[in-house]
């Protein structure tokens, strides 16, 4: 099965399938041992632009290949947020299962005709790739931020969103309404369930994509699920349940100087927090 056969099958189930971000093996590994252990049915690993070029992007794929085969699990590896054709065609090319292009900065025309030419080249390369497209302006970014402003003006547009879908051909869309990117911590966040309910009915068949769900209080989370978001991201409460463990290792154990030993809490926290989410996932909270 390919990634959208599965974002098919959650759809119907009302349930939704898990994007973690990653920029280390151990992180990889760990999301997708939690992921099997809370029966998912499969799960998404992503980089961004920066954590692929950090990681290298044959690194990430031999890595996505690794675990796949060492858990016997469906891991996908997705481009995340990649912005330019170049770097698309990059991840292609490298063995990538699915790519978000993500234009939405551009005007809708731009946004539209630079999804669709990786749309093109994509399927070209390989039929079962997935491809996600974004409209609307998220704001923010992985990390702890004090207060990001929302305004409903950022919000994705039901009648765009069907004229974007309908140009592009994407498989998925990223949809903003209320959603950030990142922890704030002087400001609640809080979804728009009634304008996504919206986008949802004027495309009933769409694969939608939560993204900065970091932050989010679970219910809202489940509600989305429930309206029809099938696909979440998670990066930021991963980078800071890791550092978080990290600071605490180092300082209970100054002298440790084993990495496998000294980011063994790490990755427990990782494995906890991919377990928990993944009952918001499938329904089970
Ligand atoms: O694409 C990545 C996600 O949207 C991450 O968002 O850092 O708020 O969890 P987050
Ligand atoms: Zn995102």
């Amino acid at each position: 099965m390919n990634l959208n056969s599965y974002l098919k099958e959650a759809k119907e189930k009302k349930q939704a399938i898990g994007h973690f971000n990653f920029a280390t093996e151990d992180v990889a590994k760990a999301v997708v041992e939690a992921s099997k252990e809370a029966r998912a049915t499969c799960v998404m690993l992503g980089t961004s632009e920066g954590e692929a070029e950090f990681l290298g992007m044959p690194e990430a794929v031999g890595i996505v290949g690794g675990v796949r085969k060492d858990f016997d699990f469906p891991v996908f590896l997705n481009a995340d947020h990649f912005k330019s054709f170049e770097k698309c065609k990059a991840a292609i090319d490298a063995g990538y299962d699915s790519i978000l292009i993500d234009s939405s900065k551009l005007s809708f025309q731009e946004n539209a005709e630079l999804t669709k030419r990786v749309v093109d080249y994509a399927r070209s390369k390989n039929p079962n790739i997935s491809i996600e497209g974004e409209l609307g302006y998220l704001r923010g970014s992985s990390e702890v931020q004090k207060k990001i402003e929302i305004s409903s003006q950022d919000y994705t547009k039901p009648e765009e969103a069907v004229n974007f879908v309908a140009t592009t051909g994407v498989d998925r869309l990223a949809v903003v309404f209320g959603n950030i990117h990142g922890i704030v911590t002087d400001q609640v966040e809080k979804l728009d369930i009634n304008h996504f309910a919206k986008i949802v009915s004027q495309l009933p068949e769409m694969f939608f994509v939560l993204h900065g769900a970091s932050g989010l209080d679970d219910k809202d989370i489940g509600l989305a699920i429930e309206t029809g978001i099938v696909n979440v991201h998670f990066n930021t409460e991963l980078r800071v349940a890791y550092q978080e463990a990290l600071k605490e290792s180092l300082e209970n154990s100054p002298q440790e100087t084993t990495p496998y030993k000294y980011l063994a809490s790490s990755v427990g926290e990782i494995k906890k927090l991919v377990i928990a989410k993944n009952k918001i996932f499938l329904g089970a909270l």
